[in-house]
């Protein structure tokens, strides 16, 4: 029996390409654990920048075409599809200076008008990078109306205090820290600017985060002191702006957009909340106007990170502390707020490769 060998495999490999890295996955160094057995059954590892990536199945398949059209003496073929995420952190001059060494990714979810939703796509973010097996962290920054605790469904849990650092609490397999489970939650809080930006500062330097593949910020409305303070503070990485539909909501959001690009804070995309309303029927109502969030992100050069549908749901699971994308998986929303978090993954993974990123994805982000 003619054997494979492990050059034919690397050769065949070499014929496909990373959709969005624009590179062949051996020069990637994605390929690992090459193994050939006797009856020339073949496996190896394919080693993705993050596992919320949402082109995993087409890369996938795209290595078994490969293998059976120019290594055609492979039997079998199984592939592990797994991933180590690229970090965005990682170009500080001194790397044991850096605080949350063990922190790959940070990224605020910021808006210039409140109430569209910042907290609700930081949490179900959150949750639905979590499912995909990356670990993840979120903050509320939020410290004047800190909602975290209320739609994760924790009233009254405490973090303990390990070797002076405070312990994240942990649910949905998210790590989170709040002000909310720091003070009674009918204590009003006021916080001048340098106070709120050394509460945050606590936030990162005085947590147990351990290793996390993305932190999120949920930050407070608005681009007054504050915000401008926290994104002047914090490490971040990367910036995730929501906003809804509507004119107003968007003279806010360049506000926001305007208030990044002075600070040197990379915006990695826009998410459009509430942009419609689907009828019993399947058909959309777009109550907020249609596309507002997808033309202000192509005019600004902004990529487009989704659309998330108005539902009953959403709202429902964060009052009742059940993150929808947990409580109602498969719906219109849930489905939505999924693919929003895969484009989210993969424009960090993107950005991190140093290829910057796009001004629109209208080809469904997945190519
Ligand atoms: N797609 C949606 N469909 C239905 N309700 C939604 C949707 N998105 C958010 N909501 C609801 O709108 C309200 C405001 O959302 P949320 O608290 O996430 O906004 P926010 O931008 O964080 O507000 P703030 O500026 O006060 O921090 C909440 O009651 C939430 O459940
Ligand atoms: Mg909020």
């Amino acid at each position: 029996m003619h054997k494979v060998e492990e050059a034919h495999i690397i050769a065949a490999l070499q014929t496909v390409m990373e959709p969005d890295l624009k590179k062949d996955l051996v020069s990637l160094g994605m390929i690992r654990d090459i193994r050939i057995d006797e009856q020339n059954k073949v496996s190896f590892s394919v080693v993705l920048t993050t596992p919320a990536c949402p082109m995993k199945k087409q890369i996938e398949q795209a290595c078994i075409e490969a293998i059976r059209t120019y290594a055609p003496l492979a039997d079998e073929v199984a592939i592990t599809m797994t991933s180590k995420v690229s970090s965005g952190c990682g170009h500080h001059d001194d790397e044991q200076e850096r605080p949350m060494k063990g922190v790959k990714n940070i990224i605020a979810v910021a808006s210039g008008k409140g109430g569209v939703g910042k907290s609700t796509v930081a949490v179900n973010l959150a949750v639905s990078l979590a499912e995909t097996g990356a670990k993840v962290g979120l903050i509320d920054a939020d410290l004047y109306g800190p909602s975290i605790p209320t739609m994760f469904g924790i009233y009254d849990a405490k973090p303990e205090v390990v070797n002076k650092n405070l312990v994240p609490i942990e649910k949905y397999g998210v790590k989170l820290m709040s002000i909310g489970f720091l003070i009674e939650t009918d204590t009003a809080v006021i916080w001048r600017g340098p106070m709120a930006s050394s509460a945050i500062k606590q936030f990162i330097t005085e947590v147990e985060w351990g290793d996390l593949d993305y932190l999120i910020f949920d930050l407070p409305p608005g681009t007054g002191d504050i915000q401008l303070t926290l994104v002047q503070t914090i490490p971040l990485t990367e910036a995730v702006i929501v906003t809804t539909p509507q004119d107003v909501a968007l003279a806010d959001v360049s506000k926001a957009v305007s208030m990044f690009r002075k600070v040197h804070v990379p915006i990695l995309g826009l998410i459009e909340n509430m942009s419609y309303y689907e009828l019993p029927d399947g058909s959309k109502d777009y109550i907020f106007g249609k596309s507002g969030g997808e033309k202000f992100a192509k005019a600004q050069g902004i990529a487009f990170l989704g659309s998330i549908p108005i539902g009953r749901e959403v709202r429902e699971g964060g009052d009742s502390g059940q993150p929808f994308v947990i409580a109602n998986p498969g719906t219109v929303t849930a489905s939505a707020m999924v693919r929003s978090a895969q484009e989210t993954a993969r424009q960090i993974s993107m950005t991190n490769a140093g290829i910057s990123a796009q001004s629109s994805c209208s080809s469904g982000c997945c190519h």
